[in-house]
């Protein structure tokens, strides 16, 4: 007898689920160039810099051969266009020249028989008496091989040059090549190309797997562009580093000047506003564009209030670009584009993940400036960087203040977390502000961390009359060049591989319905309780550059009677101490070095410090409950130097490999460490409450909670064509389940999407692309009944058809 059923009410809606689930697209992991932009070339316009990342210079990924008395120099005096001034000026007395790119991976994917816009700005001045000067246009192989070529007479005035062509033969190792053996000085810049099956066939479009990949989430919305990406650079708008400014980025591309993004590589921007416009229309979500805020959080610099109102002209003016007609400066502006329909954009962010008073202060400036004028946009403010916590709770109450729609929430956290944190949003008020939960993930690609994620979700979709909009982050990563991990879809130049979490992620926003729909589930399989370790292990202090010197160390009422001056030296990457109590040890997990107290604490003690900072910027630590796989840390003055941040770390060994992944506890609060000045500082852990104070104040007052596992974790929803169970199961054992259907409709058949394993470190990896991936099959439907066995470890939607 199956003693678990899934009651389900067709009948019973509980509230609509509006956008749910969507995604995020941000340029990190060359996720625009060299990724879902399908332009071939790389640094097309001799624009890259030690600016955008140290190493790089104009000629990054051009090779230049001459046979003979050949030279080339970047020039800019006389530039296609101001914006982008760099050019390539060859000058062949005799003999002959190849100049060739080779793209994003030391040479170019290219595939028989496809055809490829290959283009370029050239002037060329003979230097004999010929009276032209041509140069041959080329695919060639390292291995010298001629894919395709096609021979171009150049005016002596910059021109722009397209030829279409077709390739003879397949291969991953192909430059792009400007050749010529006639004597003249030759200029190249913008030099191009683009496969002519781009996705939608669009010309300066979007490559087709990632964009398939992606138009198959059927997301219900596209945050973009950033992130970081947005808000961290210089103030002024002219600045090559500057913040991101969308007004730089549409229009002709020789106009778009080239950005140094944060994530330390060069944007051309050639995938810009109109084009992210475009593809969230290709795909059917909803635009949802992410401003700066006038200020860097990242740097602490803010435009002064007087002078917001040019960026607050920017946001209106994104609406008008967006929304106006063509009887609007900026909706002409997109008509004369080529796209003289709205695009309809119902959200704003303004700001990423910003905290503190420069925010609060200015955020409302744009809201009530944007709310006048276009009170129909759902504006989205931030709630920082944490999970939780002081500052976290600080920036929803300012938020609803100010009157936002929606708080952006981030937080990328350990599968434990979101194993324990499925109810969050039950608890949340449901007046208020919406939650924009913008970018999550736990902290791996691995089968464990997409099931975790799987029932993280159940909990999001059963709160959306709270939660609005959810998505997970970052969606791309080209595998050459990676910023942050985990991530959504992989790629290089030939290839690309959905992870597991992708997986997830298609079968709940492929499957979400209109409606949510109440379901019960009834079970006599009790709950697995994994209860909390209290916290106990070593105690120590670390520091990630600054000297510091820690004084009145006492532990549980007893003081050591010996100062520690900690010191990290950047040559031997190891601390210095000149305290005979302490031992500095090598944290073997973190391979940072510490000064750790010898005696290992049990459940709970009360540490008591005093510290000055004597010089030099980063964290300084105190480590407590270190011990094998695990530590607890509090950062003073963290990351750059602007915080106050309690935060777990769980090591697992690979081999001779140590692991860290944070994101156990996040919860910060704002905090700058002064040069020279006192602190005192205490730290109480009762078992696994954690109590940390500062001059007195209390910072963190943390307890972690136990793993509360139900027998499934659940939710439906339904539209007019389906009802949609989302079942997961994270134990090791099978669930039977009937799966029962009130109401007032007749379901015959239901399909079935599985997704499982027994391996949890089980990862979707390049050579085997499908480790891990869902299948699907149709069964029969008997008087609105269906029994099941739900497999261990697994993820299944059952969709219900009529
Ligand atoms: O998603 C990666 C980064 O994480 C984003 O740029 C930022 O918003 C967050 O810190």
């Amino acid at each position: 007898m199956n003693s678990t059923t899934l009651q389900i009410n067709t009948d019973q809606l509980k509230f609509p689920l509006g956008d749910l689930y969507g995604i995020f697209f941000e340029d990190i992991n060359h996720a625009a160039d060299g990724g879902l932009y399908a332009e071939l070339v790389r640094n097309r316009s001799f624009e890259f810099d030690s600016i955008d990342h140290k190493g790089y210079h104009a000629l990054t990924a051009w090779h230049f051969t001459p046979q003979g008395d050949a030279s080339i120099e970047i020039r800019k005096e006389s530039p296609v266009s101001l914006k982008n001034p760099h050019y390539a000026v060859i000058s062949l007395k005799e003999g002959n020249f190849c100049l060739a790119n080779e793209g994003y991976h030391k040479g170019m994917y290219i595939t028989k028989g496809s055809t490829y816009y290959a283009s370029f700005y050239g002037a060329a001045t003979p230097f004999s008496d010929t009276p032209f000067n041509k140069v041959t246009l080329s695919l060639e192989t390292v291995d010298g091989a001629i894919l395709a070529s096609s021979e171009i007479v150049l005016s002596n005035q910059w021109k722009n040059y397209e030829v279409t062509l077709t390739v003879a033969a397949t291969s991953d190792k192909v430059f792009l090549c400007l050749k010529s053996d006639l004597p003249g000085s030759y200029s190249f810049d913008f030099v191009s190309l683009f496969p002519t099956d781009t996705y939608k066939g669009r010309r300066n479009g979007l490559r087709k797997d990632l964009a398939t990949a992606i138009e198959e989430l059927k997301p219900k919305f596209m945050r973009f562009p950033g992130g970081c990406l947005i808000h961290d650079g210089n103030l002024d708008q002219d600045a090559r580093d500057s913040l991101y400014r969308w007004k730089n980025t549409i229009g002709p591309l020789e106009d778009r000047p080239a950005r140094a993004g944060n994530w330390g590589y060069n944007q051309t921007l050639g995938l810009g506003y109109f084009e992210y416009f475009l593809f969230c229309e290709d795909i059917g979500a909803k635009p949802i564009p992410v401003l700066p805020a006038a200020y860097n959080p990242h740097a602490h610099e803010a435009v002064p209030i007087e002078e917001l109102g040019e960026w607050i002209e920017d946001a209106l003016d994104l609406i008008e670009f967006a929304n106006g007609d063509f009887t609007t400066t900026w909706g002409k502006i997109r008509a004369n584009l080529g796209h003289p329909e709205p695009f309809h954009m119902e959200y704003l962010a303004i700001g990423n993940e910003e905290l503190g008073a420069p925010f609060m202060e200015r955020y409302p400036y744009f809201h009530n400036a944007i709310r006048e004028k276009y009170p129909e946009i759902k504006l989205i403010s931030s709630s920082g960087p944490f999970a939780d916590g002081y500052d976290f709770d600080l920036m929803w109450e300012e938020a609803e203040k100010a009157g936002a729609d929606l708080v952006d929430e981030h937080y990328y956290m350990a599968p434990d977390w979101m194993l324990k944190h499925t109810k969050r949003y039950d608890a949340y008020k449901r007046d208020g502000a919406k939650v924009f939960l913008g970018e999550y993930a736990s902290l791996d690609n691995k089968y464990k961390n997409a099931l975790y994620e799987a029932a993280y979700m159940t909990g999001i979709e059963r709160n959306a009359d709270k939660v609005s909009l959810a998505c997970y982050a970052p969606l791309l990563c080209n595998k050459d060049y990676v910023n942050w991990k985990p991530d959504m879809i992989w790629y290089n130049h030939k290839k690309m591989m959905k992870s597991i979490n992708y997986h997830v992620q298609k079968m709940f926003l492929t499957n979400q319905g209109t409606d949510a729909v109440e379901s019960i589930l009834s079970t006599e399989t009790p709950n697995q309780v994994i209860p909390v370790a209290n916290i106990a292990g070593r105690i120590g202090f670390a520091s990630e550059n600054p000297s510091v010197v820690v004084s009145k160390v006492s532990i549980n009422g007893i003081t050591l009677d010996t100062d520690v001056t900690i010191t990290y030296n950047k040559t031997t990457k190891k601390l210095a101490s000149d305290s005979l109590l302490a031992t500095i040890e090598p944290l073997e997990e973190t391979k940072k070095s510490a000064v750790l107290y010898p005696a290992v604490f049990e459940d709970s003690f009360k540490v008591c410090f005093d510290f000055i900072k004597t010089k030099g910027k980063g964290q300084f630590k105190f480590i407590f409950g270190l011990q094998d796989g695990r530590y607890y840390q509090w950062e003073l003055g963290g990351w750059a130097n602007d915080m106050s941040h309690l935060g777990r770390c769980d090591i697992t060994t690979v081999g001779k490999k140590s692991i860290k992944k944070y994101g156990g506890i996040n919860v910060g609060r704002e905090l700058i460490i002064e040069e020279h000045v006192p602190y005192h500082a205490e730290v109480t852990v009762t078992g696994h409450h954690i109590r940390a104070v500062l001059n007195g104040e209390l910072y963190h007052d943390f307890e972690e909670i136990d793993t509360v596992i139900p027998a499934l974790y659940q939710v439906v929803s339904k539209d007019d064509d389906a009802v949609y169970a989302k079942i997961v199961n994270v134990r090791t054992t099978e669930q039977p389940l009937t799966v029962t259907l009130s109401g007032s409709e007749t379901y015959k058949h239901v399909e079935i999407t599985t997704l499982q394993t027994d391996d949890l470190a089980a990862m979707n990896t390049f050579l085997r692309p499908n480790a891990v991936a869902p299948s699907t099959k149709l069964e029969t439907v008997s008087n609105n009944s269906y029994e099941i066995t739900i497999l261990p470890t697994s993820v299944h939607v059952l969709k219900f058809v009529k």
